[in-house]
């Protein structure tokens, strides 16, 4: 039984990485949740842009003016969720975030970053920002369009990747046969695995 679990585990991990090569698998977005500054929780879907099964790690990236980043700084505590509606698979993960700014990974992260996604970190306004009309967000040269790979450049002064360090998944599958939930906890050493009632 053990052993089912340590598969259940690699397949977990091993399914987060195949999101990244695959823009439609179902764990390609998750939604991140954050401890709000007006002490909601808050929730928004972001992409899966980086898996690092050896230290456990989960990245996306965001605008640092954005909400999220800024409620990070004051409580580096979230959860990701994800679900597989065709294998009716539900994975929640927890951890501690850290913003990297700089540093060899996030370099990367923007390199492989499309001038699409770019697009997003050439407004000019902060994320939330109010507007007088809703198109005012978008700067008119870049409306319909796509910057330059040079203007796109300008961008990664506001690029932030957000590594996520796994501490708790709670996995859970549903089935006619029988619902089927387990728990890793990874605190602290040697990883701590168990079957739950779904
Ligand atoms: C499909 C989809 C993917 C998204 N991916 C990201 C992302 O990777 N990073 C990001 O910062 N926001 C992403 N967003 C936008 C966020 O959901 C959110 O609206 C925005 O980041 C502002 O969130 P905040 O105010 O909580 O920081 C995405 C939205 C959608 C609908």
């Amino acid at each position: 039984m053990a052993s089912d679990l340590h598969h259940l585990e690699q397949d977990i991990w091993h399914d987060l990485q195949t999101a990244l090569q695959e823009a439609e698998h179902p764990f390609r977005t998750g939604t991140l949740g954050t401890r709000g500054l007006d002490d909601f929780v808050a929730l928004r879907t972001v992409v899966l842009r980086k898996v690092d099964a050896d230290v456990r790690a989960l990245w996306c990236h965001s605008d640092g003016r954005a909400a999220k980043v800024q409620e990070l700084k004051h409580n580096p505590v979230v959860s990701w969720l994800f679900w597989d509606a065709e294998r009716k698979i539900q994975l929640r993960l927890g951890g501690n975030a850290t913003l990297h700014r700089q540093g060899e990974e996030v370099d990367r992260l923007w390199t492989e970053t499309s001038r699409a996604s770019r697009k997003d970190y050439l407004l000019p306004h902060a994320p939330a920002t109010p507007l007088e009309r809703p198109e005012a967000g978008t700067p008119a040269h870049l409306r319909g369009t796509l910057p330059s790979e040079e203007e796109s450049e300008k961008g990664r002064e506001h690029f932030v990747g957000i590594e996520t360090r796994i501490q708790f998944i709670d996995w859970l599958q549903l089935s006619r046969e029988g619902h089927r939930r387990a728990q890793f906890r990874y605190q602290n050493g040697e990883p701590h695995r168990q079957w739950v009632s779904p």
